[in-house]
């Protein structure tokens, strides 16, 4: 053991690692705070430039402050040219959408040596402002299109569904998305936000602390597959199906997608958030029939599950209605978990300047399980 108190915590669960005034997240209750309030009076109500504001200042600005803060933030949509010559080569390849996030995000600056406050400043509001930029342009290459300029006149998230699509979004859209953005900006000290703070610890730059930040969202236990929930949703695909679909899936000992949670042990408050976003947004396009039927699925998945998982409280979590509010967008299932990463990277630069105040390394223990009588054979002796 390297230290005289250590006791081995698979997964460190339960670990307090850091201590915050982000995000707040009571699992029994299932409730969560962002920045102080309760997430379903912030999020449907809140701009994303208010929210990021908040994590940045712990108070909401005014209307001075806000339009200001807005402003500070629209020079950064342009990219550097090195950036989109970068995608530019990737798209062919089709490179998936979060390894062109990563390594975009690794070109937007290369003069971010070390800790200063300035600094920090400045690469908060490139990175800010180039993610969606990335993701946008990209995704269009991909495609076969033409990326689209970014627009000064239009919030973080109007800009982002226009770069995307190449159209105005229109209030409605541009209402559902932030409300995603706000739902999922924070969630207290998950594998993401944490490699972001290991990094800013060291007095790295934040940069650098996004950058491993995006490659930590990236893997499947973290940045999630609401693809799969929305999947399951459109194989059902009548009322009637669901029964006899998912009492097959729980037969065969299958997980149903977008059910359960490692923290909540009730409903997901980020699940009900997003289920009156998408509801309204697929109530304003006149067609509520896929809403409808992932409301019936949910239904009979939780009364099965408590069937078959008696006791676990298996409730609805933040995936599916995430795949269902994103699918409402107009988005792509391969557009879900970058466009996550956009609204988290908020998350993790408040994150990193509350980690540069606490200025203390992150630097936890091991517990050394291998041998210690080797001996040094010389290579010629060796079998
Ligand atoms: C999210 C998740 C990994 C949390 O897992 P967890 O807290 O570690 O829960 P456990 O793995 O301890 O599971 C507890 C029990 O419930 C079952 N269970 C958990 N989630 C389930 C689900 N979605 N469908 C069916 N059974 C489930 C497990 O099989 C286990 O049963 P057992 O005790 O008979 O073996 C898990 O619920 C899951 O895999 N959900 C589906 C994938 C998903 O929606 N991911 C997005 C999460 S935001």
């Amino acid at each position: 053991m390297e230290g005289t108190q250590n006791r081995f915590i698979p997964g460190l669960e339960g670990v307090v690692a850091s201590q915050t005034r982000l995000s707040h997240i009571d699992g029994k209750a299932g409730e969560l705070y962002i920045g102080g309030f309760a997430l379903e009076e912030l999020a449907p109500n809140a701009t994303f430039e208010e929210v990021v504001y908040l994590l940045q200042h712990d108070t909401l600005p005014n209307a001075g402050q806000l339009e200001r803060f807005g402003r500070s933030l629209t020079p950064f949509r342009m990219i550097p040219s090195a950036t989109t010559d970068l995608l530019a080569r990737l798209a062919p390849h089709k490179v998936s959408v979060m390894d062109a996030l990563r390594m975009g995000v690794d070109t937007l600056s290369v003069s971010s040596e070390g800790a200063d406050a300035e600094r920090d400043r400045r690469d908060a509001q490139i990175v800010l402002g180039g993610g969606p930029t990335i993701v946008a342009s990209y995704w269009r290459m991909r495609e076969g299109l033409d990326p689209v300029p970014p627009r000064d006149d239009l919030s973080h998230v109007g800009n982002y569904l226009y770069m995307l699509s190449g159209e105005d979004p229109g209030s409605a859209r541009i209402r559902g998305m932030e409300t995603y953005f706000n739902t999922v900006v924070d969630h207290g000290l998950n594998a993401s936000t944490f490699t972001a703070r290991v990094i800013t610890s060291t007095q790295s730059d934040l940069i650098s602390a996004v950058v491993g930040a995006i490659g930590a969202l990236k893997g499947p236990l973290h940045g999630g597959a609401p693809g799969p929930a929305l999947d399951m949703v459109y194989e059902i695909g009548t009322p009637e199906a669901a029964e006899t679909y998912l009492r097959a899936k729980l037969d065969r000992g299958d997980r149903l997608m977008g059910f359960g949670h490692r923290v909540y042990k009730v409903r997901d408050p980020r699940a009900d958030v997003l289920s009156d976003a998408a509801e309204t947004m697929y109530r304003a396009d006149g067609d509520l029939q896929l809403y409808d039927l992932a409301r019936h699925v949910e239904k009979t998945a939780i009364a099965l599950l408590e069937e078959y998982k008696p006791g676990r409280n298996l409730q609805t979590n933040v995936e599916y209605y995430t795949a269902l509010l994103l699918h409402g967008l107009g988005f792509p299932v391969e557009l879900f978990t970058p466009t996550f990463a956009v609204a988290r990277t908020a998350g993790w630069l408040a994150h990193c300047f509350e980690q540069r105040a606490a200025a203390r390394l992150i630097r936890p223990s091991s517990e050394y399980i291998g041998v210690v009588d080797r001996r040094w054979v010389p290579l010629t002796d060796r079998n």
